[in-house]
């Protein structure tokens, strides 16, 4: 917090102390202490006020916050409706995130530290090159277990502890972002200052329930790393309802972000967005995790094309792909994309903003793509 400075004179009693003191009387004298002891008790109330203050502000921007959204009625979180995602980009990497970046484009940015995939590296010096957003802009990254890996390239010693890949691969990513110092190991004694927006884990060691010992280390470890504030939120990537479930009951720190394949026939993941919205999976403050959705575009060329969507994409004068989004965003969801197509970036961070300024679809076309969304015919 930043107190204004005001130019008049401050009536404190250590100016009254300075100014008057040549010309005080005993009485005047007297009067003075009394007002220095008094200001200087109602500082040290101020500062303690202030210290609480600054540490609840801290504790809380240290959790996903949600603005409630007047106009939807639907819940926004602090971080961009639309992400853009860096999958698959290899070589092309570094422009394409740098092109995504511009002044009006995306303001968020999701990758992960899996070399098979992904060019961490790629992105984070394309951040860095862009003075204006390097601070601003979201990032998101995602630790990668063993499985998930080429064999090989895994950003951490194989025969290493659960919590020790993870420190290492996140420690790396903080790296390639630019929010550690580079090549000088990958420890906390290198960090910059600025956290992580977010850190997921990528996909379950094993596919079960309960979660796998080893998953549940995995996720002690994210705890650990954002109770250290090295990381603002934490979460889970390609999971299912009750993995979720199990964490929000018995971690200590809630997941505040799932990012899964979102599949229109499950109508749009339904059952997890349920979950996340549910009292059980709230944190402390009363904010819900967030819901990312990927492959919105990809896994769902039937709803694309159906009869229901294009008349309502026309009536918007959109695309069904981007109506697509719209619809998401008014859902609540946060929408990953890696087009690599600046008027389809364009389109599509229109249609979000459009729900944005209030610009919803009706109540009758949601219904109608949920519907067409688990039609059978198509
Ligand atoms: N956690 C995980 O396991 C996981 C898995 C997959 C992906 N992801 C993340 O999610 C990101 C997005 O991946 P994705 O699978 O959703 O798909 P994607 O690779 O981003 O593909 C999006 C597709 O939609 C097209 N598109 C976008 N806007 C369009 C528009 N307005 N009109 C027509 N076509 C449009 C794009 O084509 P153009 O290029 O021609 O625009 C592209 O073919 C990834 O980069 C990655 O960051 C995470």
């Amino acid at each position: 917090m930043m107190l204004r400075q005001k130019h008049h004179r401050p009536k404190s009693a250590l100016y009254l102390g300075n100014h008057n003191a040549s010309r005080s009387s005993p009485a005047r004298i007297a009067v003075a202490c009394v007002r220095f002891i008094a200001t200087g008790l109602a500082c040290s109330a101020l500062i303690g006020l202030c210290a609480v203050a600054h540490r609840h502000h801290v504790t809380s921007a240290s959790k996903t916050k949600w603005l409630v959204d007047r106009r939807t009625t639907v819940l926004k979180p602090n971080m961009p409706w639309l992400i853009y995602g860096t999958a698959w980009k290899q070589a092309e990497t570094y422009s394409l995130v740098r092109r995504a970046l511009q002044p009006g484009k995306f303001q968020g940015i999701d990758t992960a530290n899996q070399r098979k995939h992904y060019r961490e590296d790629a992105v984070g010096r394309a951040v860095q090159s862009l003075p204006a957003t390097k601070t601003a802009v979201y990032l998101q990254s995602k630790y990668t277990p063993m499985n998930g890996h080429a064999r090989g390239t895994e950003p951490y010693d194989e025969t290493a502890s659960a919590e020790e890949r993870v420190k290492a691969s996140f420690w790396s990513t903080m790296a390639h972002l630019g929010l550690a110092e580079e090549e000088q190991g990958n420890d906390a004694s290198n960090w910059r200052g600025r956290p992580l927006d977010a850190y997921l884990i990528h996909g379950l060691t094993e596919w079960k329930v309960p979660l796998s010992d080893e998953d549940w280390r995995i996720y002690r470890a994210m705890e650990d790393l954002y109770q250290s504030g090295y990381v603002l939120r934490i979460g889970l990537s390609n999971v299912l309802p009750q993995h979720v479930l199990e964490l929000c009951e018995k971690a200590v720190v809630k997941p505040h972000v799932v990012q899964n394949r979102c599949y229109a026939t499950t109508r749009f993941d339904e059952e997890m967005r349920n979950m996340l919205a549910s009292d059980v999976c709230k944190h402390d403050d009363g904010t819900a995790p967030t819901y990312q959705a990927f492959s919105l575009l990809t896994a769902n060329s039937r709803i694309l094309k159906h009869e229901t969507m294009q008349p309502i994409a026309a009536r918007r004068g959109e695309t069904p792909a981007a109506t697509l989004i719209a619809f998401a965003r008014q859902l609540g969801m946060v929408t990953l994309t890696g087009s690599r197509d600046e008027a389809h970036w364009n389109a599509d961070l229109r249609a979000v903003q459009r729900i944005d300024d209030g610009d919803l679809l009706s109540d009758d076309d949601v219904q109608a793509i949920l519907t067409a969304a688990t039609d059978e015919r198509v």
